[in-house]
């Protein structure tokens, strides 16, 4: 099988602090561990946290064939932050970041950085070509777009009033090139 790197992986900066481990297994108290992170950012309703937990049940139902991955960082055995992914159905080698979200507490300490890089690598072992994450253009979501921007996504389209009036969808796409 032929070997990939995601383009610009190594425009992303490593820090030491915190040194979060990451896992990829799931278990039942990662409902409980979305749930806490991602109500914690403050940046989704009520209906999203549901749909970020119904992906972890989903997942602990059907296993790798539910068609999500996640990884976890964790700091001292707590969960500070998680990405879910998958590859997009219909599609060869087009895969969506569905979350990402780290807990306030942590954020700005490169947590983000180390899920997105090892979720990037992981796709990218599987045959990944595109990685694909949707967000939206309203204000409170620059520091978010400032870090796929870091992480070396750029704006592939941008879909106006999606999510609602003045709320625009943002499509961020990063290529995914072979080695050698
Ligand atoms: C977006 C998010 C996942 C980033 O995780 P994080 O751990 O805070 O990010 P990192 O510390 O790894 O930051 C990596 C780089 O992104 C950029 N960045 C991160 N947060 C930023 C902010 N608030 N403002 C500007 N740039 C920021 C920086 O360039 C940073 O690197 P640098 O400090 O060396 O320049 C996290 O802030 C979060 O959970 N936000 C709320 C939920 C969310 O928006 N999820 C995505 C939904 S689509």
């Amino acid at each position: 099988m032929a070997s990939w790197k995601a383009d610009n992986m190594s425009s992303c900066p490593t820090r030491d602090e915190p040194s979060p481990t990451l896992r990829g297994n799931v278990t039942a108290a990662d409902r409980d561990a979305v749930r806490s992170v991602v109500e914690a950012t403050g940046f989704f309703r009520p209906d999203e946290v549901l749909v970020a937990i119904e992906l972890v049940d989903e997942y602990l139902a059907k296993g790798d064939s539910s068609g999500y991955g996640f990884l976890f960082a964790e700091v001292d055995g707590r969960v500070a932050g998680y990405v879910c992914y998958g590859p997009i159905a219909c599609t060869l080698g087009s895969y969506d970041l569905y979350w990402i979200a780290v807990d306030p507490r942590f954020q700005g300490q490169g947590v983000g950085q180390l899920l997105l890089r090892e979720a990037e690598r992981r796709i990218v072992q599987q045959g990944g070509r595109h990685i694909y994450i949707e967000t939206s253009g309203r204000h409170q979501y620059a520091p978010t777009r400032a870090f796929y921007d870091r992480c070396g996504y750029g704006i592939a389209a941008t879909l106006p009033d999606f999510y609602d009036q003045g709320d625009d969808k943002v499509i961020w796409r990063k290529i995914c090139l072979p080695l050698g």
